[in-house]
């Protein structure tokens, strides 16, 4: 098989609201294996998220619109929406971005949008999925790669790892060692995506790797 095309390359953008550490991983992956695409946008909605410093830093080009309640949610994805396709994304990542889509932003980038949720996916959906795995005493949660559908942490899923809960661990133990997995699965799932390597069948999705 030949070698992928260099104008198929994909262009990413990641939204973060928090630490972005997903961000960094992904960065610093494709600093060394060829994933296909760039990272040529970082949005975040929140000014003080040190995803944007990451994003700064690796010279990526960086937005913030900040969002209050006062706000139009419709407007305020209006705005990043209209900022996505300006800049001709191919693929959006979320990496720790706190707001849900618009269902019309959704539809617009169908099959296009992956997010990382730090649980074994359908368990424990929602904000806080390291602490309730942990609070209801699983031995083994995870992570979860995902495209994004019109439903909370729910569209099919690119890539799962499973974190065992050993005894004595706490909590921040545990969302240390998530925090790993999810920084091992995020970015091969990406740059699955940008060789066109995933074919999505109703729910799941097939992983076709090529040379
Ligand atoms: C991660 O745990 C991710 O699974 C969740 O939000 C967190 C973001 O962490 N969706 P970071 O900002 O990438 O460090």
């Amino acid at each position: 098989m030949g070698s992928i095309l260099n104008n198929d390359r994909k262009r990413i953008a990641i939204f973060a609201s928090g630490n972005g550490s997903n961000l960094q991983a992904i960065i610093d992956y494709s600093k060394n294996i060829d994933i296909n695409g760039d990272i040529v946008f970082v949005f975040s909605n929140n000014p003080d998220a040190f995803a944007l410093e990451r994003a700064r830093n690796a010279r990526i080009n960086a937005e913030c619109i900040p969002f209050d309640r006062n706000n139009s949610r419709i407007e305020f994805d209006n705005k990043i929406l209209q900022a996505v396709k300006n800049k001709k994304i191919d693929l959006i990542c979320l990496a720790g971005y706190m707001l849900l889509l618009s269902s019309d932003f959704i539809s617009e980038y169908q099959n296009k949008i992956i997010n990382i949720h730090p649980s074994l996916l359908p368990s424990f959906k929602g904000m806080h999925g390291i602490r309730d795995a942990f609070d209801y005493g699983v031995k083994a949660t995870g992570v979860t790669v995902h495209f994004v559908d019109r439903e909370l942490d729910n569209g099919p899923i690119i890539l799962q790892e499973a974190v065992a809960v050993n005894e004595g661990e706490t909590a921040l133990d545990l969302e240390k060692k998530i925090h790993e997995a999810e920084h091992r699965l995020y970015p091969p799932a990406v740059r699955y995506f940008c060789r066109d390597e995933l074919r999505i069948i109703g729910r799941k999705v097939l992983i076709m790797e090529r040379n």
